[in-house]
């Protein structure tokens, strides 16, 4: 897909490792200025440092997407250093090393955190990023959601069903600044979260259900991410792409 975003800037969060950076080297070798952007700055420089190793055009900028003003200051440092943004994929959120507790018994604040970070972390950062976006006349937003939304996922999967939500809501509220978005729901993805939170065995047994038998690579997902961020899905808006080798199955 070289060249289908040339000219724009698209903002990645959680980009300092797994799927993020996977989206984030993607979206650079479609064409686009990469603003890498996570809570760990020293990831996210790796990754940008790489990009640009590479040829392509990356910054890393560090952000708490538990806090507006960090996600505005990471707009604004998009803003500065490349013009505007196009383009935001809300990939971060607390996935490895997440504590999978009871809904009935675990910790309350916990409970919260995993909303605030996961939930409402990509709620600020829209909010952060759609007055460039519409300043330029339009953009697009990429939601990280999950299949755990559709399954008895806890905390995590619930936040998941939110960012579902979430995504056909605001298609409707920012769809008159011709900003388009809409949100991948991976299944298991092959990234260090993934091996050091669910166990090996518990992972085959998924992929041994699954249409296509393997786990999914980051590059697996980031075809469809770009394709989202393209303007060959210029009428599409508040939907879920499920892309999962066929672990899914809706009607
Ligand atoms: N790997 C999978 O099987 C899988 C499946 C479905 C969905 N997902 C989703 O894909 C995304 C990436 O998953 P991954 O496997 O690469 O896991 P990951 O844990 O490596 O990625 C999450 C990234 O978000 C960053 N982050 C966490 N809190 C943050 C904060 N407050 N502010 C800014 N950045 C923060 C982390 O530093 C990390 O780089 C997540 O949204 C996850 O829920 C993963």
């Amino acid at each position: 897909m070289t060249g289908v975003l040339d000219d724009k800037v698209v903002i990645v969060t959680g980009a300092a490792g797994g799927i993020g950076e996977g989206y984030a080297r993607a979206i650079s070798e479609a064409g686009a200025r990469v603003v890498a952007a996570d809570i760990d700055e020293g990831g996210a420089k790796r990754v940008a440092d790489a990009i640009q190793a590479e040829g392509g055009d990356a910054t890393p900028v560090r952000v708490d997407i538990a806090s507006l003003e960090s996600c505005e200051a990471m707009a604004e440092a998009a803003v500065a250093t490349y013009g505007g943004i196009d383009g935001l994929v809300n990939n971060a959120a607390l996935f490895g090393g997440i504590k999978h507790e009871s809904m009935l018994s675990g910790d309350f604040d916990y409970y919260l955190k995993i909303y605030d970070i996961n939930l409402h972390g990509a709620l600020r950062c829209v909010r952060a990023c759609f007055g460039p976006m519409s300043e330029r006349g339009g953009g697009a937003i990429v939601n990280q959601s999950s299949t755990a939304a559709w399954m008895p996922g806890g905390t995590y999967g619930i936040t998941k069903l939110g960012i579902n939500g979430l995504t056909r809501d605001l298609a409707m509220e920012l769809g008159g600044m011709n900003i388009r978005i809409n949100a991948i729901a991976p299944g298991p993805t092959d990234t260090e979260a993934l091996r050091g939170g669910v166990p090996g065995e518990i992972i085959d047994g998924i992929v041994s259900q699954m249409a296509l038998k393997r786990r999914g690579q980051p590059e697996d997902l980031a075809g469809t991410c770009v394709f989202l961020l393209s303007e060959a899905s210029a009428w599409m808006t508040g939907q879920i792409l499920t892309v999962d080798g066929g672990h899914t199955f809706r009607v």
